[in-house]
């Protein structure tokens, strides 16, 4: 049986599709008022309609680029005005601009950067007063494996999900002293459009390293939010759930 999440405030970044919208349903079907953070507007308030005619908790769809600081602190302002306090926070969003590191473009670097880090950043700055302040409030940062292992043609995208590991650790001890868990998780190969564009060889390629031999599920990754974002994990802080298929033990 999953756990109510009945009148929560959550906001979930990237959430127009893939994990990001499998997480905002997991919420929304537990009865939360789910934010639906998405780069455009067309996306978000698709995906929040969709959300909504599940007739169980509410869903309301914002468009910011997560990189563009100011617009995230008026996003911020918006949705603690529409929903109320924000008490769970996942910062999923996301990007790649794959390439060897030899030949990356600075644009490549500082895109997946200021999406993929500084992004998570920025969320956690338009929502903190509101997270400090809520009993029982959970950040959760969605990492990768590739920031654990690393990756050759993914330097910007490994540094960027490393570092997200960093931030999370950090910011566990700093909110520790107001009982805000803080932590992320490093899905492994997760069936989405991300994944989308891999070819069979490749895909081959990667099951030799996936002891559980198969992709995983977007509700996967969403399961495991709903799990760091429960009560039963009111102990757990600091830490990296990998959601992987065994590739990272
Ligand atoms: N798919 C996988 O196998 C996999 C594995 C490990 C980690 N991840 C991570 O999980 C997260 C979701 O991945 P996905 O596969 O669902 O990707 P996706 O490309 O399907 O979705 C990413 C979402 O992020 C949004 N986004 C991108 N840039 C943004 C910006 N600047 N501002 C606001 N929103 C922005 C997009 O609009 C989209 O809704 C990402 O952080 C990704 O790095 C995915």
């Amino acid at each position: 049986m999953s756990e109510s999440f009945q009148d929560r405030v959550v906001v979930v970044t990237g959430a127009g599709r893939g994990i990001g919208k499998a997480i905002a349903k997991r919420f929304v079907e537990a009865g939360a008022k789910v934010a639906v953070v998405s780069r455009t507007e067309a996306n978000s308030q698709l995906a929040a309609d969709e959300l909504n005619a599940l007739g169980k908790g509410e869903a309301r769809g914002y468009a910011v680029d997560i990189s563009n600081t100011d617009a995230v602190v008026a996003v911020g302002k918006q949705i603690t005005e529409d929903l109320g306090a924000v008490s769970i926070l996942v910062n999923n969003a996301g990007v790649t601009r794959d390439g060897l590191a030899l030949r990356m473009s600075e644009d490549d670097w500082d895109t997946v950067l200021d999406t993929n880090l500084k992004g998570a950043f920025n969320a956690v700055k338009a929502f903190q007063r509101s997270l400090l302040k809520q009993p029982d409030a959970r950040i959760i940062n969605i990492s990768s494996v590739i920031g654990l292992m690393g990756n050759a043609g993914q330097a910007n995208y490994a540094a960027s999900k490393a570092g997200l590991i960093g931030f999370t650790k950090a910011l566990a001890k700093e909110f520790a002293g107001r009982k805000v868990c803080v932590n992320a998780i490093a899905p492994g190969f997760i069936t989405t459009d991300m994944t989308g564009e891999l070819t069979d060889d490749q895909k081959a390629e990667i099951m030799k390293g996936i002891p559980l031999n198969e992709l995983g599920t977007v509700d996967d990754i969403a399961n495991a939010v709903g799990f760091l974002a429960g009560k039963g994990a009111r102990y757990i802080t600091g830490q990296v759930l990998t959601v992987d298929g065994g590739m990272v033990m």
